[in-house]
């Protein structure tokens, strides 16, 4: 068994978190891949080395059980935990008229509920490896997009990301949001700029976080594409 020290990933079958999976894998990373998906997790667990190095878990984030056993999984299986990443997410339509009330049930339950699982289920582990805390939020969670509930969201999870911050200060635990700009992966049906970044941009940002020294905490890492205007 080795120390290499391990990531677990919400969100990982695709898109942001399987770029930064596969770019975690290359840097020595041992992987928890955790999404409803387990068909797309399996693939990916195989390509990144198979069980001795990363391992798919079936887990629907806005399940307090599910998020329980792949946190029970990840300390069975690799016997520590060094990083956490509350990645999982959707979007939908512009407009308080727009989608359905069932629909932004489901989105906020996903986007705030399970990142707080997340927060929740890993805590006690990151605290024994004065470890590291990652979320996923947005430009969308620093300014105000028309129309938006899936912008509140976002600034709901970069306030959650200050508030465990700040509770965990003095623990050895570090805070990180990571906060996309467009981003082209299956987020969108069709991708509103000609030039938007792509999900390995957002992997390298991921990585810079999680690879400092354990003095250093970045808080928060904003990307936009170049020619992203707002
Ligand atoms: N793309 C962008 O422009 C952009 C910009 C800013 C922020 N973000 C954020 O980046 C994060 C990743 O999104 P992405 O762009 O990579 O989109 P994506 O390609 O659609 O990936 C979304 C991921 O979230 C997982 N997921 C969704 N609901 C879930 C649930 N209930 N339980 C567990 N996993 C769930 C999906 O897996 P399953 O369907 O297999 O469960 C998938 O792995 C999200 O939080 C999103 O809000 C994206």
């Amino acid at each position: 068994m080795t120390d290499d020290r391990v990531l677990w990933i919400t969100g990982a079958s695709a898109g942001i978190g399987a770029a930064t999976a596969r770019r975690a894998a290359a840097s020595g990373w041992r992987l928890v891949l955790a999404a409803r998906s387990l068909d797309k997790l399996t693939a990916l667990a195989d390509e990144l080395g198979g069980p001795d190095r990363a391992i798919a878990v079936e887990c629907d984030v806005t399940s307090w059980d599910d998020q329980q056993a792949a946190l029970t999984i990840t300390l069975e299986h690799f016997g520590r935990l060094d990083a956490a990443w509350a990645n999982a997410g959707h979007g939908g339509a512009r407009g308080f008229l727009a989608e359905t009330p069932e629909f932004w049930r489901g989105m906020v339950l996903t986007n705030v509920y399970g990142a707080a699982l997340t927060i929740r289920a890993a805590i006690p582990a990151l605290r024994d490896s004065r470890g590291h805390l990652l979320l996923t939020g947005s430009v969308a969670g620093r300014r105000n997009i028309p129309g938006s509930l899936y912008s509140a969201t976002k600034h709901a999870v970069h306030a959650m990301a200050e508030s465990v911050r700040q509770e965990l200060d003095g623990s050895g635990v570090r805070v990180t949001v990571i906060a996309p700009g467009i981003t082209d992966t299956g987020f969108f049906t069709q991708v509103p700029l000609d030039a938007p970044l792509q999900p390995d941009d957002i992997a390298r940002a991921v990585l810079y976080a999680l690879e400092q020294p354990p003095h250093v905490d970045i808080n928060e890492i904003l990307v936009r594409p170049t020619a992203q205007e707002l």
